[in-house]
C-alpha cells in the first residue's frame, strides 16, 4: 500500500474517532464507539494496524510514527469522553437532577382551595345573583367600628378584655385602641361612612373572639355580614333574603325562622334559624338597622331603612357537609381537606 494511502486512511478514522467520542452523550454511546474505534478484534485502528505490513518497507518508519500518533489521539478523545460523562452523571445525581426515565412516575398531588374558601365563593355567588356586591373591611379594627359606631356604648359587656383581642401594642402605633374584629358588622360601618344609600353589600372574613376550641366554637372564624339599605327597606325583605339565600346554599326543603334577640345596632333584632331535615340550627343574627347606627355614619333615619345580618360561615359549611367539629378546619390534615 502506497504510504498517501495509508496516511489518509490514518487521518478518516481520526476524524471519524474524534466526532464520535464527542457526541457520545451516556454509557451506551461510548461503548459503541470504543468498540468501533478501539476494538480489539475487529476496531478500525486494530484493521489500520494490521495493514501497515502491506506499506513500502522504506515508507513503514514514516507509517509507523503516524500511526502510533494516531492510536493516541484516538486513546485520549476515549478518555475525554469517559470522563466527561462520567462528570456529568455525577453532577446531575449531586443537583438531583439526574432522572431514570425507566422509573416508575410519581403522581404529583394537586391542591385546591380550603372547604372555607370554597364555601365563600359560593356564597358570593349565590348573594351576587341577588344583587349584592361584596366589600372589605380590616381585620385589626379601632373601636369606633367595632362598637360605637354600632351602637354598643363603653360600658356594654360586648367591649370587655375578656370577650376581645385587644392588641396591647397599639398605643405606641395608633392613638387608637385597636382590637381583633370580633364581628364582620364593622363593615357596615365601612360602607355606609363612605358611600351615600342605596347599598346592597355582602362582607366574608374573619372574626376573633377568646373563645376556648370545641366542638362548635373556635377563637377565629368567619361571618358572611349583609347590609341592604334603601327607601322602604322592610323586614319582609330581610326573611326573603336569607329564605333565598338558604335554599340556594342548603337545598329547597331548607326553612328559615326568627326568633326575637336583641343586637345593640338593630331593632327589632332576630337570631335567624334554618332547619334542615328535623332540627332547628341558629346561623346567626340579624335585623333591621337601629336609626342610631344610621344617623352615627350620616344617614337620614326618616329617609332610609334597611337590614343587616351576621351569618357564621364554617356552621353553614359544617351544616351542607355533615361535619361535626369546627376544629377540623384548621388542624391542616389533608385527610380532612381533600375530601372537598
Ligand atoms: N354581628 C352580630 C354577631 O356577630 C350578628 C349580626 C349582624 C346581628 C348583623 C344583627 C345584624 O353576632
Amino acid at each position: 500500500m502506497a504510504l498517501g494511502e495509508f496516511l489518509q486512511q490514518l487521518d478518516d478514522l481520526a476524524g471519524d474517532a474524534d466526532t464520535a467520542f464527542s457526541t457520545a452523550t451516556d454509557v451506551g454511546q461510548l461503548e459503541a464507539a470504543r468498540v468501533e474505534f478501539l476494538g480489539a478484534k475487529s476496531g478500525r485502528l486494530k484493521a489500520t494496524q494490521k495493514q501497515l505490513g502491506s506499506v513500502d518497507k522504506t515508507d513503514k518508519p514514516a507509517a509507523g510514527k503516524r500511526f502510533n500518533e494516531i492510536k493516541q489521539r484516538v486513546d485520549g478523545a476515549f478518555k475525554a469522553a469517559q470522563e466527561r460523562i462520567a462528570s456529568v452523571h455525577v453532577a446531575s445525581e449531586a443537583t438531583g437532577k439526574f432522572f431514570d426515565t425507566s422509573l416508575p412516575g410519581k403522581r404529583s398531588g394537586l391542591g385546591h382551595l380550603h372547604p372555607i374558601t370554597q364555601t365563600i365563593e359560593e356564597l358570593k355567588d349565590i348573594m351576587g345573583r341577588l344583587g349584592f356586591s361584596v366589600a372589605d373591611g380590616p381585620e385589626i379594627e379601632d373601636e369606633r367600628h367595632n362598637f360605637e359606631a354600632l351602637n354598643i356604648p363603653l360600658a356594654h359587656p360586648a367591649r370587655d378584655p375578656l370577650e376581645n383581642f385587644y392588641l396591647a401594642t397599639a398605643k405606641k402605633t395608633s392613638p387608637d385602641v385597636l382590637l381583633l374584629r370580633s364581628q364582620t358588622s364593622t363593615v357596615q360601618i365601612r360602607v355606609m361612612e363612605k358611600t351615600p344609600p342605596p347599598i346592597r353589600i355582602i362582607s366574608l372574613g374573619r372574626v376573633y373572639r377568646p373563645d376556648t376550641a370545641d366542638a362548635t366554637h373556635y377563637p377565629m372564624f368567619h361571618q358572611m355580614e349583609g347590609l341592604w339599605v334603601d327607601k322602604k327597606v322592610t323586614m319582609a325583605d330581610l326573611k326573603t333574603v336569607l329564605r333565598i339565600f338558604a335554599t340556594s346554599y342548603l337545598g329547597r326543603d331548607v326553612h328559615v325562622r326568627f326568633r326575637p334577640s336583641f343586637f345593640p345596632f338593630t331593632e327589632p333584632s332576630v337570631e335567624a334559624d334554618m332547619s334542615w331535615g328535623d332540627k332547628w340550627i341558629e346561623f346567626g343574627g340579624a335585623g333591621m338597622i337601629d336609626p342610631n347606627v344610621l344617623s352615627a355614619v350620616g344617614y337620614n333615619p326618616d329617609e332610609v331603612s334597611g337590614f343587616a345580618f351576621g351569618l357564621g360561615i364554617e356552621r353553614l359549611c359544617m351544616r351542607r357537609h355533615g361535619i361535626t367539629d369546627i376544629r377540623e378546619f384548621y388542624r391542616n390534615d389533608v385527610r380532612f381537606l381533600h375530601q372537598f
